[in-house]
């Protein structure tokens, strides 16, 4: 027990990545998070991913509110527990963006994953330097130096992971695993098609690898992703161009794919999965899309495809149960999530890690943040709770 009754968590200051308008320029500042309440814990982040869901809420695509702040996919260490916690103050953990309440209807009968608490893309908590109240990507807000969450949103981890590889425990590995394993259910000897090769992309092409899958096509509009995605498992990479459903054909006897993968999350891409899917396949959604990209698909042909299509909300998981498992194999080394990892920088390089993303650049950029030394550590303390 962290013996959070003999010493109150206060609220801090912490430096953070903020949006403080859709399209506006990201930029670093200092906000101010509330001490820890019933149940809560506060988080020192140690790593966190920058996802294109982030890129999707701070540029519009996504519905949000401001000033924000970014991040969702993140590990760190808890550093002080609100009344009633038993989670131990050291405990390295994972953070959890749909934490279940585990008492709705989706839970009992479990679906986790879709857990009616947890729907809001965007939470309000805490407030910027200047007094404004301010919003947390998914609940969490985790491109910043500390996090203010439910107990329920954080993961027990085993302590000396790469920080870098643990925080993508926390959203594209666990999806990209639990869309392959959970949602699709890929099987030995099957054939699969992953459209979109960014940190998510390749999560759920190395997942189909270790899934048994024996064709492996991985699709995206930037040739410098071949040698990523052969490097995650892929056993051939294809330009998504006009030629795809025919090139996807000459390697899947003339049917189509048994799974299809879609990674972008665009109408556009959607229908491409579609489109190079077998008759009987199955297609899965994984990327998150905007509101008004209308899907179109021709009624005679759903009916004559005989084709699945459905989405898959945090890999269909339930990330209590399936991180410490993903994290065990992480540490014992039968997980090795380098190939994800493109590079890492500093909280105050965070804005150049979006740019990269949007560029579509490398696999993962991951913000690794310097606890340890205090350089990136709380730099402000206010008052008790
Ligand atoms: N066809 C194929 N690939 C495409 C296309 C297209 N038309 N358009 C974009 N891409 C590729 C990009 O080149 C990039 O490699 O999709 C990839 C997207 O990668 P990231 O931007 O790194 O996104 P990621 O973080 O992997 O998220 C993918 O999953 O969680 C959701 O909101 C997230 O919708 C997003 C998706
Ligand atoms: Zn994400």
């Amino acid at each position: 027990m962290s013996g959070p009754e003999t010493t109150p968590a206060a609220s801090v200051t912490v430096r953070a990545l903020v949006a403080r308008g859709s399209g506006a320029e990201l930029r670093i500042e200092r906000v101010r998070l509330p001490a820890p309440g019933p149940g809560e814990v506060r988080v020192t982040i140690t790593a966190a991913g920058v996802c294109h869901s982030d890129l999707s809420m701070a540029n519009g695509t996504l519905a949000a509110r401001f000033p924000l702040v970014l991040g969702h996919e993140a590990t760190g260490v808890v550093a002080a527990t609100g009344p009633g916690v038993e989670l131990a103050v050291g405990t390295p953990v994972v953070l959890n963006w749909a934490p279940a309440c585990r008492a709705c209807w989706w839970c009992r009968r479990g679906e986790p994953w879709l857990c009616a608490a947890t729907t809001a893309p965007t939470v309000p908590r805490g407030e910027t330097d200047d007094g404004v109240p301010l919003h947390l990507t998914l609940g969490l807000g985790a491109l910043a130096e500390a996090v203010v969450v439910p107990e329920r949103a954080v993961i027990p981890i085993p302590a000396g992971l790469p920080p870098e590889q643990a925080a993508l425990l926390g959203c594209a590995v666990l999806t990209g695993v639990g869309a392959v394993g959970n949602t699709a259910r890929v099987a030995p000897g099957e054939s699969v098609a992953v459209v979109g090769l960014g940190g998510v992309g390749l999560a759920v092409l190395a997942a189909a690898r270790r899934a048994g899958a024996t064709t492996i096509l991985a699709v995206d509009v930037a040739e410098a992703k071949r040698d990523l995605a052969l490097a995650a498992g892929a056993t051939d990479f294809l330009l998504s161009d006009d030629r795809l459903s025919k090139e996807i054909r000459a390697r899947t006897e003339g049917r189509g794919v048994d799974h299809a993968f879609e990674c972008v999350g665009r109408a556009a891409t959607i229908r491409a999965a579609w489109r190079l899917t077998r008759r009987g396949g199955a297609v899965t959604v994984v990327g998150m899309g905007a509101k008004d990209d209308m899907v179109s698909l021709g009624a005679l042909d759903i009916f004559h495809s005989a084709r699945t299509l459905r989405s898959s909300v945090y890999g269909s998981s339930d990330p209590d149960r399936e991180v410490p498992v993903l994290a065990a194999a992480l540490a014992d080394g039968a997980l090795d999530l380098g190939v994800l990892v493109s590079g890492t920088v500093g909280l105050d390089e965070a804005p150049t890690a979006f740019d990269r993303l949007a560029r579509g650049e490398g696999a993962r950029w991951v913000v690794t943040l310097d606890s340890a030394s205090g350089r990136n550590g709380v730099v402000g303390l206010r008052g008790g709770c």
